[in-house]
């Protein structure tokens, strides 16, 4: 029999990638808050999104999940929101014309405010600080006081995801995502894109699909009125565990707790610990769960985080967003597709095809090369597809926007445009033009 489990006995484990707080009144002040404040999402949405989760494992859907590596406060801004929302929405057109298949969207966004961080202090010249962890956690400037934790940090984050939120959900509920108004998704600085003739080929294919659809069953019709609204999902990283605690709590109606922060949190690579308090804490939530799973990820292991994570295997429960980096993935992948189809486990596989694939230029700036981000997103596609399985979605980080972070694509970014327009404070991002060529790989691989 597994111990009891509560929103807090996670306290009772080693937690990696945590912060002492100085001062644990505050702490526990902005938690009993947070506790008190309406949830950012509801059950019935997540056990939505679980069902599609579900759908995509079998093979009827696909899922695109993106959005930044850390979201920042500063872009909380409108027009940020919206180019993410655009280039997810881009996206996720190219794949369903692709595939044929509904497409689920999940973003990166909302809470994406809490990063992992190698080495717990960063030292410039004679000093050394606490290493920044997100918006959530400290400041970004190298001072001891931006650097210090602070909890009232995350009652920020919780006001910052909810007016994200509420933005995205106001632009989707007012029409923006209507499938019959994809102009509503250009972007300006697009028009000489590489990519963007062949992209507006799918968009009037899509439009005369629909014209046909509503000539055949009329505009008010029950199909018409399906395409005009479209579903956008949370998640983020459950890395900050008094943050997830505080939002997590049973509802009305339904049994167990659910961590109403986000639809969809994940466990990253740095605190899949069986035995650790991530882990601990994801076992007892009734959300859907996503699991990375890196080079480092033994067969024992992984079966042995689902035998806790999911003992039910649960459709829809677990999704696992392999990240292994190009060069690793035929010899690291096969073994754990297998293991995990001979455990008789339904799960979704998916790849993040930007964080084994990180590395430094000469001169010091972190980036990733377009093509071997390609190189592993193929490489699993063509994996799954030989062993009978199947690779259900893909997890990136990307922006709507012009940035110059990841080199490589059509436009062929070098080592040297990286110091054009890089903004990302942790990983390089896809830019708008690379996302979407992405999308249009993506596709091919994917067509029935
Ligand atoms: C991330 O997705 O931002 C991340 C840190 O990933 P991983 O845990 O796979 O390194
Ligand atoms: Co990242």
């Amino acid at each position: 029999m597994p111990e009891a489990w509560s929103p807090e006995s996670w306290r009772t484990k080693p937690a990696a990638q945590q912060v002492a707080y100085a001062d644990p009144a505050s702490l526990a002040r902005v938690m009993e808050e947070m506790g008190r404040l309406p949830p950012l999402v509801t059950s019935w949405e997540v056990e939505a999104l679980k069902a599609e989760l579900a759908r995509a494992a079998r093979g009827e859907a696909f899922v695109l999940q993106g959005g930044d590596c850390a979201e920042s406060f500063d872009d909380c801004r409108s027009d940020s929101i919206a180019s993410k929302l655009k280039i997810l929405l881009q996206m996720s057109l190219v794949l369903v014309h692709g595939t044929r298949k509904p497409v689920v969207r999940i973003g990166r966004i909302a809470g994406q405010y809490a990063k992992p961080r190698s080495t717990d202090t960063e030292t410039r010249g004679d000093v050394t600080l606490p290493a920044y962890r997100g918006d959530l956690i400290n400041r970004d400037p190298f001072t001891a006081s931006d650097r210090a934790p602070d909890p009232v940090l995350m009652l920020r984050a919780y006001e910052r995801a909810g007016l994200t939120l509420n933005f995205i959900r106001a632009l989707t509920d007012g029409g923006f995502a209507d499938l019959h108004h994809p102009e509503y998704w250009d972007v300006s600085f697009a028009k000489d894109s590489p990519h963007i003739a062949q992209y507006q080929k799918i968009v009037d294919g899509i439009r005369e699909s629909l014209d046909f659809v509503g000539a055949i069953a009329g505009a008010d019709s029950a199909v018409s009125a399906v395409l005009r609204r479209v579903d956008i999902y949370t998640s983020h990283e459950a890395l900050a565990l008094p943050y997830e605690q505080a939002q997590t709590r049973t509802v009305p109606r339904r049994a167990g707790h659910y961590n109403l922060s986000t639809h969809f949190p994940w466990i990253g690579m740095r605190t899949a610990q069986l035995d650790g308090a991530h882990v601990e804490f994801h076992r007892g939530i009734g959300n859907p769960l996503g699991i990375k799973v890196g080079a480092a990820m033994t067969t024992d292991w992984l079966l042995g985080l689902l035998d806790v994570l999911d003992p039910h295997n649960e459709p829809g429960k677990i999704t696992l967003i392999a990240r292994m980096g190009a060069p690793n993935v035929a010899e690291k992948l096969p073994p754990l597709v297998a293991a995990v189809r001979n455990a008789g486990r339904q799960v979704l596989w998916m790849c993040d095809p930007m964080h084994g694939n990180t590395e430094t230029t000469p001169s010091g700036i972190k980036t990733r090369r377009f093509e071997n981000i390609v190189d592993e997103l193929e490489a699993s596609f063509r994996l799954h597809a030989d062993m009978g399985s199947r690779l259900g979605g893909i997890h990136v980080e990307l922006t709507g926007e012009d940035v110059t972070e990841c080199t490589g694509g059509a436009r062929g970014l070098s080592d040297t445009d990286l110091e054009r327009a890089y903004k990302s404070r942790v990983d390089p991002r896809l830019n708008y033009e690379q996302a979407l060529e992405m999308a249009m790989r993506v596709a091919r691989h994917l067509r029935p």
